[in-house]
């Protein structure tokens, strides 16, 4: 809580816009706790549901803490041409999630992005920052199995 007053405080003596105290407290966490966006609300006197509506419509912005290891598979346009979509679906089916959620235990986010610039390696996906390239269903079964 600590550092959320610090960042609230910030925020009232320049009163800057509310899309970037949510950047900030988005960076500080990692995610938007909803008590951290209940204190802000009061703190402030904004309507909860302003939070709420600017988070929702910002995909960027998430709501739950992240996993332990980091998966983004790449939709970019060279990655789909290459056979992403069959990636995406097998990494869903090892780590018995979807797109955008963290496994019960903790220990997987999946999330897919489009284009992390490195198109010539596609279907490409990333683990916790590392990029593995050219992926086969048979080689995202093996390194899901190493993570
Ligand atoms: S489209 Fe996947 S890295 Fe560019």
């Amino acid at each position: 809580m600590e550092k959320l007053n610090k960042l609230l405080e910030e925020y009232e003596k320049e009163r800057g816009s509310l899309i970037g105290l949510l950047q900030d407290i988005h960076e500080e966490f990692g995610y938007l706790p909803e008590e951290y966006l209940r204190e802000a609300s009061r703190r402030l006197n904004i309507p909860l549901s302003r939070f709420y509506s600017l988070v929702t419509f910002y995909s960027t912005f998430r709501l739950e803490p992240i996993g332990k290891h980091h998966v983004c598979a790449c939709v970019g346009t060279a990655c789909h041409v290459r056979g992403a979509p069959l990636i995406v679906d097998t990494i869903e089916r090892e780590l018995g999630i979807k797109a955008g959620e963290t496994s019960e235990d903790g220990e997987y986010t999946l999330d897919v992005v489009n284009c992390v610039g490195a198109c010539a390696l596609g279907p490409l996906v990333t683990v916790d920052g590392e990029f593995h390239g050219k992926m086969t269903q048979k080689s995202i079964k093996k390194l899901m199995k190493k993570n």
